[in-house]
């Protein structure tokens, strides 16, 4: 319920945007986290760029707030701290690298198993940060982290 006691649908709720910080902090930092309706996330700075993502890692809720950014197949990635598995920031995508079978000598190729880790929607205004959590409905594999008893990072940022 709203303070001057209308009520607020659930979906609606969801949705909205949420101011999460100042641009000035994350331009210094690279990185910020947030609770987002009820959900963590970590929004990067990269290149001029803003992303945010479930901040559990979607193999096995690994703190993705705390990976390095590096670039794979030509494409920035947070690669997570845990198991190094490596994210796209702008989709979400796991990246891995693989090999033809049939000629081993072959050269390893990145590709991509899909969206595994969600995307939220970054916006900037008049200097304050706002992200609006994804409502694509498909199910993604961050999700499970994203709920329950794997809420609540301490994050040093
Ligand atoms: Fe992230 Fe395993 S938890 S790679």
């Amino acid at each position: 319920m709203n303070l001057d006691g209308s009520v607020q649908e659930p979906e609606k709720k969801e949705c909205s945007p949420v101011c999460v910080g100042k641009e000035d902090n994350i331009k210094k930092s690279g990185r910020m986290t947030a609770v987002v309706h009820d959900r963590e996330v970590v929004i990067f700075y990269h290149k001029g760029e803003y992303h945010a993502m479930d901040i559990r890692c979607y193999h096995s809720g690994g703190p993705l707030h705390l990976g390095e950014i590096e670039d794979f197949d030509g494409r920035p990635c947070i690669v997570c701290p845990w198991h190094k598995y490596k994210i796209t920031l702008a989709t979400g995508e796991g990246l891995y690298q693989s090999i033809n079978p049939k000629d081993p000598s072959a050269k390893p190729k990145w590709s991509s198993k899909g969206i595994k880790q969600r995307i939220h929607t970054v916006t900037v205004d008049d200097g304050n940060i706002y992200v609006t959590l994804s409502n694509e409905p498909f199910k993604c594999d961050s999700d499970f982290f994203a709920t329950g008893d794997f809420k609540v990072i301490k994050s040093p940022f």
